[in-house]
């Protein structure tokens, strides 16, 4: 059984997933409520899992394998409030990415704040190359996807322009190296599994050098995992 806690910045109980999940979802989806209102910029909150010794994927080259239940609630919540979904093609590719559907959890809240039912998810790609859950059978997107073959603050910029501010970005290493680089990443959402693997899986980050600070806006904790999200410092 999974319970979540907050332990900054004031330790409280937060949920239990399998005892009530419905309760769950919300007290999370207040807790990673977006900025309101949404700059017109569009506000970049990265999600990732890392390993105690830092690695972005397990020894099979996934980051499921370093997750855990406590985790995926939040990431189901994170999505559940997203405009937009944005990611690597590689990550698409490697960890097989569907298309989204509807959560009925999130329906009345994403109605309410004019959102549609199911964020878009933007796949960043020169090659065009999808993996086949996101293509229909002509090899185009499906519905719900695009491929953006633009760089990630670009990428950005457009979709802000289109009115997808809520950008949940799920990396992966190479897209969000970049996107910090350019200094459009507002929140980093980090959980940190209690994992040593070893061997040369990838940081969180990859690419040019970047030099930001961060704060912390709470700390939870669940399934041993620790569940953080931190705002960049401006
Ligand atoms: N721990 C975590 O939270 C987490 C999260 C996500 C992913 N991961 C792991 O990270 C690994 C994949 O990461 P990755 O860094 O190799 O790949 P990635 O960042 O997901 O995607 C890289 C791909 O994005 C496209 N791309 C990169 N820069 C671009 C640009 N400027 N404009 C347009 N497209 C651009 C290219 O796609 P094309 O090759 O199609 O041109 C490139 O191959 C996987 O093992 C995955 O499991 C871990």
């Amino acid at each position: 059984m999974t319970t979540i806690r907050q332990l900054l910045p004031t330790p409280a109980a937060i949920a239990d997933p399998d005892a009530d999940p419905e309760a769950t979802l919300e007290r999370l989806a207040d807790l990673y409520a977006y900025p309101d209102p949404v700059p017109a910029t569009g506000w970049v909150r990265a999600t990732m899992v890392s390993t105690l010794d830092g690695s972005a994927t397990g020894a099979d080259e996934k980051s499921g394998s370093i997750s855990a239940t406590g985790d995926r609630a939040v990431f189901s919540v994170l999505r559940g409030l997203a405009d937009a979904i944005v990611v690597g093609a590689g990550t698409a590719r490697t960890e097989g990415y569907r298309v989204p559907a509807a959560k009925p959890a999130f329906a009345a809240r994403r109605a309410r704040l004019g959102q549609q039912p199911v964020p878009l998810l933007a796949v960043l790609t020169r090659s065009g190359v999808l993996p086949p859950t996101l293509t229909g059978e002509d090899g185009r997107p499906a519905p719900g996807v695009e491929a953006l073959a633009t760089d990630p603050p670009e990428a950005i910029e457009k979709l802000a322009g289109r009115g997808l501010r809520r950008i949940l970005l799920e990396g992966g290493p190479q897209i969000l190296g970049q996107v910090a680089a350019a200094g459009c990443l507002d929140e980093l959402c980090l959980t940190l599994s209690p994992l040593l693997v070893g061997g040369g899986g990838p940081r969180i980050l990859s690419g040019a050098p970047v030099e930001l600070s961060l704060t912390a806006a709470h700390l939870l904790t669940a399934d041993g995992l620790l569940v953080g999200r931190w705002l960049i410092d401006r």
